[in-house]
């Protein structure tokens, strides 16, 4: 087979090669997510219009092989000081062609592309363990740098009563979206740093040092691709403190789905079940608003127990193990090279 890697642009793609691109996406995931319900197209091309919020520019690549698409590529640029040496990359091949070279090849003809825009580190998040991506990083040299354990919870299943948003006595609690407000801005951002505590193993990246400007320009990339971002944060009323917080985004071509990010408790406020509380307000209010979500997805470190079991206890189930790996692109272009004579066709 020949084989072509070339950049997608999808803005300009004609209806049949977002097609192609659908089929490779549809049929991955049918082996590699099992659990996830079965993505549409328009959720599919939503994604190729609404790039992840904060993870830097976004470009694309398809593998074309007899006029079909095979496979395909994402890389997020990562931007700032601690991430902007990292290429958070996504490639999949379509099952009916996986074991024939074609993910070697796409990775092959990224790292040039990479190190010319100031890459070093290749870094995958998405990958199922014990799956067919885990085999070949593995086969590649990767190293395995974070356990995410899945979780879900389905609002078809699960009775909301369960819920208890009651604060703490000490505490009360905000909640807003679009944007913080001001008098609480500074402590939202100071309760940030409450996710350094969270295990990030052997990751490349490294969480933001937020910052009041970093969190304005975060609202903005939010609302200019329309996600709504939910915030609900317990203050600490003697001190008007932000002690607690959880975040939450609906993206808008899954508008019946949430996505909940981080939550966070100082340390001086743990153990008022501040956690349990916030992501409870959380719910409670996304549901009002939205009377006929289905399902709300959360991902933690399998080693978290204490999230995961704040979560299994607000009805959240676990749904899969996902692992993360990278690689230094100078090490991947000698395993790349060691590998070189089997490689099939060539890239434009
Ligand atoms: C990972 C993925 C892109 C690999 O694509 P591919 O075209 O099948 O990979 P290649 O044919 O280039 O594989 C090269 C080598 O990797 C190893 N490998 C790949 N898949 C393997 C598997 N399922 N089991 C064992 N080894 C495997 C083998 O050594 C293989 O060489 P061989 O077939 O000559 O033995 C594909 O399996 C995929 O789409 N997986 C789901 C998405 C994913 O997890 N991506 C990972 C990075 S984000």
């Amino acid at each position: 087979m020949t084989l072509v890697v070339s950049r997608f642009e999808p803005a300009a793609a004609a209806d049949a090669v977002l097609r192609g691109y659908y089929e490779v996406m549809r049929a991955s995931q049918a082996r590699d997510r099992v659990d996830e319900p079965r993505l549409t197209y328009e959720n599919c091309v939503g994604r190729l219009r609404t790039p992840f919020a904060g993870l830097g520019p976004v470009a694309h690549w398809i593998a074309t092989a007899e006029g079909e698409i095979v496979g395909l590529a994402t890389v997020y640029l990562m931007e700032g000081p601690q991430n902007g040496q990292l290429a958070v990359t996504d490639i999949q091949v379509h099952p009916r062609h996986r074991r024939k070279g074609v993910g070697t090849e796409v990775l092959r003809t990224l790292l040039p592309w990479l190190r010319e825009n100031g890459r070093t580190v290749v870094e995958y998040w998405q990958v199922t363990k014990n799956g067919d991506g885990e085999h070949w990083a593995r086969g590649l040299g990767m190293r395995t740098t974070y356990h995410n354990r899945l979780q879900a919870l389905s609002l078809a299943e699960h009775d909301p009563k369960r819920w208890r948003p009651d604060t703490p006595r000490g505490y009360r609690l905000v909640q807003w979206d679009d944007a913080a407000p001001d008098e609480l801005l500074e402590s939202y951002v100071r309760v940030h740093r409450a996710m350094r505590d969270a295990p990030h193993e052997g990751m490349a990246y490294q969480a933001p040092e937020w910052t009041v400007e970093g969190i304005r320009a975060r609202e903005a990339e939010f609302r200019e691709s329309g996600v709504r971002q939910r915030v609900v944060v317990a203050v600490h009323e003697r001190t008007g403190e932000v002690a607690g917080f959880t975040e939450l985004e609906q993206h808008p071509h899954r508008p019946r789905w949430g996505y909940q990010r981080d939550t966070g408790v100082l340390s001086a406020h743990r153990g008022h079940g501040l956690g349990y509380v916030v992501k409870s307000r959380m719910l409670t209010w996304l549901l009002a608003d939205v009377p006929d979500l289905e399902l709300v997805f959360t991902g933690s470190n399998a080693g978290n127990t204490h999230m995961l079991r704040v979560n299994a206890e607000l009805g959240y189930t676990v749904t899969r193990e996902m692992i993360a790996v990278n690689q230094d692109i100078d090490a991947l272009a000698v395993a790349l090279g060691r590998t070189e004579n089997d490689s099939i066709g060539s890239p434009s």
